[in-house]
């Protein structure tokens, strides 16, 4: 027997401010066209004052329950990927856990980035294949408004605010690559990149928060040639090849990566899960946000292969194979 961790419910929040690409034309030399072309962003999601990181990870984590049709009380962990936490202390997902009324069981953050949610599935499969968690939430919530250099074009106009998150739940599959479930992950990550993406503050050097700060062409590079990689190493694993999947869902930092990614892996762009253009870059929110935007509007079926594959600060990379 084989224990799977199976998807059970997908649920997403978005903060009710959209800005438009045009606006940042009065704050920077930047245009609606630039941004477009280069990025194929069209509007972002910006957090209210006063709405955190932790407000959008639990309204993200109460839709994935209500699909789930499952009560707080019944969960056994939460884990959320972030890299713009409330407070240094204590995780976002502690936060969650309070605000949800789920008060047994445990709750962290993991922190990898823009290739954070991947990180945090990789956990929560490795909990509940070992049998020390049933039903754990994973959740992608960040507010990288909060950390912007509002004077710099080439990283203000890319990044949102946003959360999503899924339920996964152990059930017994036959350890074949037909099962359902999560069938194999990937995680990767060079330390010796970190100066290509990075916040320059923090608790032990600056005791500041810090700005975001990138060589946006340097790991433009890096994605193009890790992501289809690690892509491929998963499906590997899980026994399947890019013939058998039915949807990338991939990080939305750039609708170019994500083409060049879907060409590497001689896929067409209809079975590419795309929402960069509605929400930006998302961060650790991007990848459960476009699942639960692509399952609203009915494009996932039971059955389908999902490989799920991000980039970011570390640099760090990997990816999942699930199948619904
Ligand atoms: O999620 C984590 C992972 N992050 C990523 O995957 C981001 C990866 N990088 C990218 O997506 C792209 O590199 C960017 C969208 C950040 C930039 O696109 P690019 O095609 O690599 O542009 P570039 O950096 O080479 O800049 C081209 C030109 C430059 O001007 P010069 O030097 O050619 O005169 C920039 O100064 O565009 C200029 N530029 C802008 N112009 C108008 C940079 N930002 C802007 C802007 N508006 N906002």
């Amino acid at each position: 027997m084989t224990i799977r961790a199976v998807l059970r419910g997908v649920g997403h929040y978005l903060p009710e401010r959209v800005v438009e690409n045009a606006e940042f034309e009065a704050w920077v030399d930047t245009s609606d066209a630039w941004i477009q072309s280069r990025s194929g962003i069209e509007r972002r999601h910006f957090a209210a004052d006063g709405e955190k990181t932790s407000d959008l990870a639990t309204k993200a984590a109460q839709a994935a329950l209500e699909n789930a049709k499952l009560d707080a009380s019944e969960i056994d962990a939460i884990i959320v990927a972030t890299s713009t936490p409330d407070n240094t202390f204590p995780s976002v997902a502690t936060m969650v856990q309070g605000a949800l009324g789920a008060n047994s069981g445990f709750a962290f953050d993991v922190q990898a980035v823009c290739a954070g949610f991947v990180f945090a599935m990789a956990n929560a499969n490795a909990l509940i294949v070992s049998g020390q968690a049933e039903r754990v939430l994973v959740i992608g919530a960040e507010t990288f408004s909060r950390i912007m250099n509002w004077d710099d074009r080439t990283t203000c106009v890319l990044f949102g605010d946003g959360a999503g998150a899924v339920l996964l739940e152990a059930q017994e599959g036959k350890g074949t690559s037909e099962d359902a479930g999560i069938l194999a992950t990937d995680l990767n990550s060079d330390g010796r990149y970190r100066d290509l993406l990075y916040v320059d503050g923090g608790v032990s050097s600056t005791q500041t928060t810090g700005v975001l700060v990138m060589q946006g062409k340097e790991v433009f590079r890096h994605a193009v040639e890790k992501l289809a990689r690690t892509a491929h190493t998963a499906l590997d694993k899980a026994g399947l090849n890019a013939g058998d999947v039915n949807w990338i869902v991939p990080h939305q930092a750039n609708f170019r990566i994500i083409k060049a990614t879907a060409q590497k892996m001689n896929l067409p762009m209809d079975q590419v899960v795309v929402t960069v253009q509605d929400h930006g870059n998302t961060s650790a929110a991007s990848i459960p946000l476009a699942l639960s935007v692509a399952s609203e509007e009915g494009k996932i079926k039971p059955g389908d292969v999902l490989v799920m594959e991000a980039i970011g600060g570390g640099l760090a990379w990997g990816s999942v194979v699930l199948r619904v």
